[in-house]
């Protein structure tokens, strides 16, 4: 008897211990209770619940005072917003802008949009706006909430710098101190951040890594979007033991909470990272990237375009006339060929032409008209240099030339930047803007497997015509090679 008494006390204690702190939990401390989260919290926008975007235009959360050097003198004190900074190639940094606009979504706060890069365009490009590519009124009524730039928030005009091409309308205004999250020194090996680029709007950045890894899959160095939400509300942006790299004065300032901010957000999903933006089920495609439409004027530049490009005038208040574009991506593609020769690496014109094929039959079966050879035009947009470059071992002699040849053989068309003035008229940004235009304005497109670029141009081409699109892939000989998917292919 004495031996088990040790025992029933265990069991009581325990016992007493779980009911106390049951009651304690029932009527005892709030802190111990959830709590549901408190919507009026400032920060929430309380605005957003007005109705944010009316036809004559978005309500924008700014403090209706001209801009000043200051971006904190334009902020609304109630209101929170978010911003993160471009740093890759262009398409990769308008997915980032995508998941920018997804996470403004998630945090119900207000994104502030940087300018994009020119990484694969000579510096001399200098910085453009989102809302030269983009129809922000259009994107911002698509998702309904409000959308800002950075040049709507701080002005950097400054007299100097306006007078280099490379820091043109930005790099002015006041040098502000800042603390920002970077995802960048937790996702790979890198020690420093990856948002070189918010100094091109003067910010002096305090960089904190964030506090976890929370890859969307194991063994991938894309980070959980949503994860990442809980950074924007006050109780996940509490992480314990925060320490900020010190900026460039020298001082450690705590991620800001008005102004939610990240260094790279390009390596992000939701539910499976890299592929996920192309899955049929794809949500940053769904919620946010298909309301990216193309800028008015850029659009109308594109349609004379193509007008020239098929022959025929251009007459601004007709729609876009249908053809089939094709992207065959080689140039940065061959250098991960590695020991496959590159005339087996990279996918024969071939290969393109019957995806070609399979365009126009599929448009047929979508009740699309006209899609004969000679009705339905093809335009191909290629990195493929007009002329071999010399002494460059990548380039056997004449491969350049006998590509374009075989294009030209085949009856398709393009682009020729030369002829048309695209950078003397536009500048250098045009070249790639109106190729990324031509590429998803068509009624079917083909593109290169593995490329965003392409598969971007695909996503639009169906989203936005109601068209057909594929992609060809490449890696080995025949990587392509399929069985044709009618025979109807036979008769036409
Ligand atoms: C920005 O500042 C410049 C120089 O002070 C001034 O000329 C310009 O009007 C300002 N722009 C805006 C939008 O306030
Ligand atoms: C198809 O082409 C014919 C002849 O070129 C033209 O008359 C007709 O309007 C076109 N149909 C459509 C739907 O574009």
């Amino acid at each position: 008897m004495l031996s088990s008494r040790p025992t029933l006390w265990a069991i009581l204690a325990v016992f007493f211990a779980s009911t106390l702190s049951t009651l304690w939990y029932i009527y005892g401390s709030n802190a111990a209770l959830p709590r549901p989260l408190d919507l009026t919290t400032p920060l929430w926008c309380p605005a957003i619940d007005k109705p944010s975007v009316t036809t004559e235009g978005s309500f924008l959360p700014v403090k209706d005072a001209p801009i000043t050097p200051r971006f904190r003198d334009t902020l609304l004190p109630d209101h929170g917003y978010i911003t993160a900074f471009p740093h890759a190639g262009w398409t990769n940094d308008v997915m980032g802008t995508a998941h920018l606009i997804l996470l403004a979504l998630l945090t119900r706060r207000t994104p502030i949009i940087p300018p994009y890069h020119p990484s694969h365009l000579p510096k001399a490009s200098g910085l453009i706006r989102f809302g030269e590519i983009f129809d922000v009124k259009k994107l911002s009524a698509g998702i309904n909430i409000p959308i800002l730039e950075w040049d709507d928030v701080k002005n950097m005009t400054d007299e100097e710098r306006n007078k280099d091409p490379r820091t043109r309308n930005y790099w002015g205004g006041e040098k502000e101190e800042v603390g920002c999250w970077a995802l960048w020194p937790t996702q790979g090996t890198a020690t420093r951040h990856r948002g070189v680029s918010a100094e091109s709007v003067n910010l002096d950045v305090s960089w904190t890594p964030v506090p976890f890894g929370h890859p969307v899959k194991p063994h991938i160095i894309d980070w959980n979007l949503h994860a990442l939400a809980e950074l924007g509300f006050p109780e996940g942006h509490k992480a314990p033991e925060l320490i900020p790299f010190p900026n460039s004065a020298g001082h450690q300032i705590d991620p800001d909470e008005q102004l939610f901010c990240l260094d790279f957000i390009y390596f992000v999903g939701l539910y499976e990272g890299g592929n996920e933006w192309w899955r049929e089920s794809g949500m940053i495609w769904h919620s946010v990237a298909r309301h990216m439409h193309w800028a008015p004027p850029l659009r109308s530049l594109a349609h004379e375009f193509l007008s020239s490009i098929l022959g025929i005038p251009y007459i601004s208040t007709d729609p876009i006339p249908p053809y089939i574009a094709i992207h065959v991506r080689r140039n940065d593609f061959k250098k991960i060929c590695h020991s496959v020769a590159q005339e087996e690496c990279m996918a024969p014109l071939s290969a393109y032409a019957k995806r070609v094929a399979e365009v126009r039959e599929g448009l047929r079966g979508k009740g699309f008209k006209n899609t004969s050879e000679e009705e339905l035009k093809v335009i191909v947009l290629s990195d493929e240099p007009r002329t071999t470059p010399p002494n460059d071992a990548s380039y056997p002699p004449g491969s350049s030339e006998k590509f374009w040849k075989e294009v030209d053989d085949l009856g398709w068309l393009w682009v020729d930047h030369d002829t048309w003035g695209t950078v003397e008229k536009y500048g250098m940004w045009y070249t790639v803007l109106l190729e990324a235009c031509i590429q998803s304005l068509g009624i079917g497109f083909v593109g290169t497997d593995k490329s965003t670029m392409s598969s971007i141009a695909m996503r639009r081409t169906q989203e936005w015509s109601g068209g057909v699109g594929l992609l060809v892939k490449w890696g080995t000989l025949n990587a392509d090679a399929h069985k044709i998917r009618s025979l109807m292919l036979e008769d036409f």
